[in-house]
This record gives C-alpha cells, structure tokens and sequence, in this order.
C-alpha cells in the first residue's frame, strides 16, 4: 500500500507537471467522437488511441459517413488560392477501384522547383467480399465520383508558413487513395469486380504533373502515411526512375514514410478463414495475388516465390531500397499494436499486454537503428505528417520539420545519406524505455469519459484492478518511478 501512496504522490505532481504543456496538445484527430475502426478492415483516418479503446464496433457496421481529418475536408465555405484543386488523370484507363478515374489535387508554386507527392493512407481490401463491404461503408476509398472540387493542405501540406515553417511554398501534391491495394496494384477492372491500380495511378500522377512543371523540378519528395506510407516504401525506386526518364536535369527523389514502417508479427497465426478478417501478412498475401501487385524488383528478388509480400514490411524493403527515404514512426504504433492483436483499452490491459507493448517498442527501436534518416517518438499514435498540430511533437527537443530541414540540407551536400551537420540532427529515435514517456506526446483519452488521463493513471488503475483481483501488482513499479525521478 506504501508503494501505491507515493505513487499516488508522484502521478499527482505528474499532473500538475503535465496540464500546463498538455494543452493543445491533443492530436486534432484524437478529438473525434466518431471515428471507427474495424479489426477487419478500414481504417479510414489516422487513428488515435481514443477511437482504438473506445470502440469493438466494426466499420464494417457502422460506416463512417462524413471527413473528420482537417486535410479531408472539402473546403466549400471560401475558396482561396491557397486550397489544392482536383485534376482527374489524362489518361482515363487509369482508375480507382469502381472504374472512376484516379486524379490528383495540386496547389501550384510556378517558381518553386521542389516538389511533395503525398500519397494518402486508409488500410486495402484483399478479396471480393472485403471490397465489397468498404465500397458500401466508404466509397471514397474506392471511387473518385464524390471527390470535392478542392481540399485544403495540412501539416506538411499546409501553405502557411506557421503551420509549415520549411515546406509551406513548395509545389504540393495530395494523391487519393482509391485503389485499396496499398497502392501495389496493376490490374483492371475489366478483368475483375474491382480495378486495382495503385501503382499505375502513381506513375500517370508523375506523367500529369510533367507539363505542370515537374519537368523542370530540382527535388520531389514522395511522401506517404500509413497505407500511403508503405506506398512510397514499395514504389520509391520506381518513381525515381520514372522522374529521370521524363525530366531534363537530374532530380533528386526521395521518400518520407510516415507510420507505413510496420513489423512483421512475430507469432503469426492465421486468422484468416473467413476472409474477412485477416491480419496484415494475410491480407498482404491474399491481396498481392488480387491486386497483381507490383513491388521493387531488387526486394522481390531477395524472397523465394511466395515470399515476396515480406517486401511491404519496411525492414526488409529497405534493405534492397536505393532512394534515400525518410521515416517518421510512432514506436507504439497502435496499428501496430492491432496487428500484434493489442488493443490499448487500459481499462482492461492485462500484464502481458503491457509486456507485450514494451517488446513491441523495443523491437521497433531496433529497426530503426540502421535507418539513417529517422523520427519515432516514444508514443501511442498513428500518422504525424499531415496533422495539423505536427510541430507540437518533439524527439531530443527537435520537431519533424527541422528534422526534414536537417535531412534535407545533409543530401544537398551530396556527401551520402551519412553526413551529420553540427547541430541539425535527423537521427532521432526516444531513448526513454516507457511507452508515452516522452512529454510532447499526444494525450490519452478515457474511452469512457472522454476525459484526458495520464499513462500513470492507467496503470495505477491496472494495478489496482490486479489487487482486487488478489494478483500481485504487475509491471515495474520501481522502473516507472526511477523514470519519473529522472524526468522522463
Ligand atoms: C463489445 O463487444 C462485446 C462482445 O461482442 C459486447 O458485449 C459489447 O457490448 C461491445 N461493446 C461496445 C461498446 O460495443
Ligand atoms: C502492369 O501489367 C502490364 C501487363 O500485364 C505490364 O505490361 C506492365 O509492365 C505492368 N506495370 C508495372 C508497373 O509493372
């Protein structure tokens, strides 16, 4: 009991520490009431751990109708020149999932010679019955026949230079996502119920963007989150090529992966009989075949037949990956904590799940050891790129947006990947060893008030939870606090 006092003790001058930095701080998605997400399927914003803990209820029952994210909303109420206007690709074979053609918004900076590619995210659908349930729960997903005229930018995309201190007049390009396939696909709907065309529908945005001014472009940076992410993972090297072969001068490609770095599941056991319901590597399988998906050469090459979906986990394509990338990646991912089966409701964790999420946080550490171009903050979330509050997030007291500077101006040198300007870091994983350690996270929402708690409530709460259940507290107590002592 002693202990549970001073612990009480110390989470309350947590608080106190915590209220003032916290505010603003909540991740704009992470405000939603009504988002859903779906053990199956769609996923179809950035998540945040609200929306994980508060619901089991399936997407797939209750489709989500409206755009909550900021970026995804049709700026109707005023147009400004500042918004990203629509263009459907010229050639019109190239479609999203129902046969609309695929397009692409743009906001324009005739002067500029650099350029951002952002491909969007939201999970895929893997067989005829999965992609069924995803075109009646969100169409926009799969057709390009609602789009809004305009969207406006946010975070990275954003044209204000508050909001975007480095990247705010660039030529930004926001690619939707409509084909499903983690944008992997070439195959049509002629052959098919549905097209699935990811990879044809980057390389005709490339072709459409050459007379735009591309052509004349000293950078592009292909850019993606989650879904999106895993995107640029597999089609850098491609657009690369592509971008030498239609463009004058040599431009320089590189990709920024955002949240798409997942881990292969350890314990992999199929759950996947039914179709509708598969984890990440089975609906990876199961897709590659429906998507005819394309993926880099030089990866496939590494794996036997059968093999090759392992290119879609970040780790293993990078390996074989020429073009310098970028990757931004929460290390308690909690879409990667879905596919290890963990939902993080505190409410009910259980000892092992805890575990289980330190492990995953180490073992996401490791992977990124070798990346030279890294930010993973030691938190529970999904996707940062595109939020609108993205410079609120630090690692070693550095946000992304500097970190990109400092990556960028590194490449620039042309000395490789490796060089290190003083004092401009773009190597920054949280050394911190507890998940939500480090004080600019996002916060963390009660699934059932809704109200704001701490990391340390809700493990007290699950200690307390053990005791009534006459089970030893679980979890190091003794850790938590030396932590606390240093600061975090
Ligand atoms: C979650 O699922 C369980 C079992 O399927 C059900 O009893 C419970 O009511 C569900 N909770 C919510 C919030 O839907
Ligand atoms: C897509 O498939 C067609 C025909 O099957 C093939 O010619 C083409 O090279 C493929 N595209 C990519 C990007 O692999």
């Amino acid at each position: 009991m002693k202990l549970i006092e001073s612990f009480m003790i110390l989470l309350f001058f947590n608080q106190v520490k915590s209220q003032g930095k916290r505010t603003n701080k909540h991740l704009r998605t992470g405000l939603s009431q009504d988002r859903d997400i779906s053990q199956s399927g769609i996923e179809e914003y950035p998540l945040s751990v609200q929306s994980i803990t508060s619901s089991n209820i399936s997407i797939l029952e209750h489709p989500t109708t409206s755009t909550k994210s900021p970026m995804l909303m049709p700026s109707r109420e005023h147009k400004s020149p500042e918004d990203m206007k629509l263009y459907l690709l010229k050639n019109t074979h190239v479609t999203c999932n129902d046969g609309t053609t695929a397009g692409y918004y743009i906001r324009e900076a005739k002067a500029n010679k650099r350029w951002i590619i952002f491909l969007e995210g939201g999970w895929c659908c893997y067989s005829k019955e999965t992609c069924d349930i995803r075109y009646k729960s969100a169409k926009r997903l799969m057709s390009s026949s609602n789009w809004p005229k305009t969207r406006r930018g946010t975070g990275i995309l954003s044209p204000r230079q508050d909001e975007n201190p480095h990247w705010w007049n660039l030529n930004a390009v926001l690619v939707p996502y409509c084909s499903s396939d983690v944008w992997s696909g070439n195959v049509s709907k002629v052959t098919n119920d549905y097209s699935f065309m990811g990879s044809l529908i980057i390389q005709e945005v490339i072709r459409d963007l050459v007379p735009k001014g591309l052509k004349q472009a000293k950078t592009v940076i292909l850019a993606g989150s989650s879904a999106g992410g895993t995107g640029v993972l597999i089609n850098i090297d491609r657009v690369s090529a592509l971008v030498d072969e239609l463009t004058a001068d040599t431009v320089q490609v590189r990709g920024l992966v955002d949240s798409g770095w997942f881990l292969d599941k350890k314990n992999a056991k199929s759950d996947c009989k039914d179709g509708s319901s598969c984890a990440l590597t089975d609906a990876i399988k199961k897709g590659l075949k429906l998507w005819n998906g394309v993926l880099p050469d030089k990866c496939r090459q590494q794996f036997k037949k059968g093999d090759e979906w392992q290119c879609f986990y970040g780790p293993k394509s990078f390996l074989s990956m020429k073009s310098p990338i970028f990757v931004v990646q929460w290390l308690y991912d909690v879409e990667q904590l879905r596919i290890e089966n963990i939902t993080p409701d505190f409410q009910f964790m259980t000892a092992t799940q805890w575990n289980n999420i330190q492990i995953i946080g180490r073992e996401m550490k490791k992977s990124l050891r070798e990346v030279p171009a890294v930010f993973a903050p030691a938190c529970f979330s999904h996707t940062l790129v595109t939020e609108s509050n993205w410079l609120d997030f630090q690692v070693k007291g550095v946000n992304l947006a500097r970190a990109l500077q400092c990556w960028e101006k590194s490449l620039q040198e042309r000395r490789g990947q490796k060089t290190v300007i003083r004092g401009c870091p773009f190597h920054l994983i949280d050394n911190c060893h507890w998940p939500h350690c480090n004080p600019t996270c996002p916060a963390l929402h009660d699934p059932v008030t809704g109200q704001e708690v701490t990391l340390l409530q809700m493990f007290l709460r699950l200690n307390l939870e053990n005791q009534r259940r006459g089970q030893e507290p679980k979890g190091d107590l003794n850790q938590l606090m030396a932590m606390l002592r240093n600061g975090g």
